[in-house]
């Protein structure tokens, strides 16, 4: 068994870490609290190679594997957890379906766009009946000649307005249930298609969350991915690696918040010493320090188990389920350290602990985690 990563990921980690100290972090918190999305840091992140971490060079990407991909979430996330997200979204959920189940040509067009960073990509899955109960999804595609017509309204997308290219989810098939859900490709513009509220959240306030409407929005029949009917598996088997996108973020928001707070004890004086002298203190740090070490090995494990060929759908819900959770228990602890300075925004711990509540809600709730993790054990 070997923990240690390659030269070619340690390399990528310095110059994420290096990318994010100089160009995300300066703005994170004015970002924040103005709730404003910077395209700019996206495109600078495709000049770095970023968007396309794990595709092969012939569709644009930097040829490397998914261990790097979630070192990338993880360093960006440790600073800006919104910037994090646009991230795995934009790689995970869009990019993804489409180098597993697109054809050639729709991987020449649509995965070189999104992995060379041209196109910023988005999974439009949610509707506001159909969260967890996916295949209760009410959007519907109608088959008309050439095109099949899309209507209906999806909620909470992440990249929503600012994406360029959207996976959407809709019924071919109304009577079907699960198997009668298709995906497609959508372009931003396509006639038809528009954008509703703009959610106002309390965490990754810089990454927006958007409603889609469509209405009469015709999408040719070439922009079908995979075929008529396999829309729920290419969703679930999506999510299963999207989930460990998720944990990624979330350690990285975890590690964050213990740095801070790291610093800060070692710092701050009350009864004339450092509080980190204080055992108490010293503990949380340990603690901490400890649920990130095992949030670490659970997100790497399943990555590497994707980079491989393995199977990974279990160990990305433990990873997002163990990290999520993690990560809620780090920030909240980190507030306490930094005690009254802690609650204000003149430090970064009460934005580490508004982001990572939203760790334990999207891509499938932490209880939708235990579901998919309890079935997976029973079936084994
Ligand atoms: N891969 C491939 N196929 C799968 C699968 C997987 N991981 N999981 C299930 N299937 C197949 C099953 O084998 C079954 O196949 P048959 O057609 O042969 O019957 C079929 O799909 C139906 O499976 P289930 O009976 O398990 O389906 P279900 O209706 O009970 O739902 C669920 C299962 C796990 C609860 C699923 O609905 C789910 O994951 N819900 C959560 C939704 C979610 O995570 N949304 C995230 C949106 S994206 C997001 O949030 C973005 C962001 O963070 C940025
Ligand atoms: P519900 O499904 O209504 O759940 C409510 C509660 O009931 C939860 O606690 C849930 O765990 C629990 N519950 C439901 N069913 C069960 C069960 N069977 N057993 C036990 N408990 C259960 N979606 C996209 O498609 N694309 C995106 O890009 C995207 N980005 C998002 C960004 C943000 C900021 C947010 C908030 C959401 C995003 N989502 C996105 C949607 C997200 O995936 C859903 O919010 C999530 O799956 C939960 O669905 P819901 O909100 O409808 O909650």
């Amino acid at each position: 068994m070997n923990f240690q990563l390659t030269e070619e990921q340690e390399m990528l980690r310095k110059m994420v870490r290096d990318f994010a100290k100089n160009e995300v972090e300066p703005t994170a918190a004015e970002r924040d609290e103005e709730e404003r999305f910077d395209r700019e840091i996206f495109d600078k992140m495709a000049e770095l190679g970023l968007t396309g971490i794990p595709w092969p060079e012939e569709y644009s990407g930097i040829g490397s594997d998914y261990v790097s991909y979630v070192i990338a979430v993880e360093e960006l996330s440790r600073v800006c957890a919104s910037t994090g997200v646009t991230l795995s979204a934009h790689i995970s959920l869009c990019s993804w379906p489409i180098f597993k189940y697109g054809n050639e040509e729709q991987k020449k067009t649509f995965l070189a766009q999104l992995a060379s960073g041209e196109k910023l990509g988005a999974f439009a899955l949610s509707e506001p009946g159909a969260g967890s109960d996916v295949s209760s999804m009410r959007t519907m595609a109608k088959e008309e000649g050439d095109s099949y017509v899309l209507n209906g309204s999806k909620v909470w997308i992440t990249n929503g307005g600012v994406g360029d290219l959207y996976v959407v989810f809709a019924k071919t098939d109304a009577d079907a249930k699960h198997r009668g859900i298709s995906a497609f490709i959508v372009e931003k513009g396509t006639p038809g298609f528009t954008f509703g509220k703009k959610e106002k959240k309390l965490g990754i306030r810089s990454s927006p969350t958007t409603e889609l409407i469509f209405e009469d929005c015709k999408i040719p029949k070439e922009n079908m991915l995979g075929k008529e009917g396999e829309g729920f598996k290419i969703a679930m088997s999506t999510l299963d690696g999207g989930r460990n996108g998720i944990a990624a973020q979330a350690l990285g928001i975890a590690q964050g918040a213990l740095d801070a707070s790291v610093d800060y004890a070692k710092e701050r004086e009350q009864f004339g010493k450092p509080i980190a002298q204080n055992q108490g203190i010293s503990f949380k740090l340990a603690d901490m320090a400890t649920e990130i070490e095992a949030s670490r090995l659970l997100t790497y494990q399943a990555a590497w188990l994707e980079s491989e060929g393995k199977s990974y759908g279990k160990a990305s819900a433990m990873s997002k389920l163990y990290a999520g959770d993690a990560a809620m228990r780090i920030t909240t602890e980190a507030v306490q350290v930094f005690g009254g300075y802690g609650y204000t925004k003149d430090y970064p711990v009460e934005r580490y602990m508004r982001d990572a509540k939203i760790t334990q809600i999207y891509e499938g709730t932490q209880e939708i985690q235990r579901l998919v993790i309890g079935r997976m054990l029973t079936k084994e």
